[in-house]
């Protein structure tokens, strides 16, 4: 998985950092949103956060 792409272009949130708020605790789509912004603005980028949070947790 490439850290630089970008998953929320609304607020130019990248994969790496929805990796890193993951690590930090963030294991949920609301805890994400608080920690990074990520899928807060249209909603877009939501399923595709889902998606990684689900391979994180593998
Ligand atoms: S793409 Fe993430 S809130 Fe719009």
């Amino acid at each position: 998985m490439d850290r630089e792409q970008i998953i929320c272009p609304c607020l130019d949130v990248t994969v790496g950092q929805i990796m890193d708020a993951y690590e930090e605790g963030a294991t949920t789509i609301d805890a994400v949103k608080d920690l990074t912004g990520a899928g807060t603005i249209c909603g877009a980028c939501i399923d595709e956060i889902e998606d990684l949070l689900s391979e994180l947790k593998g």
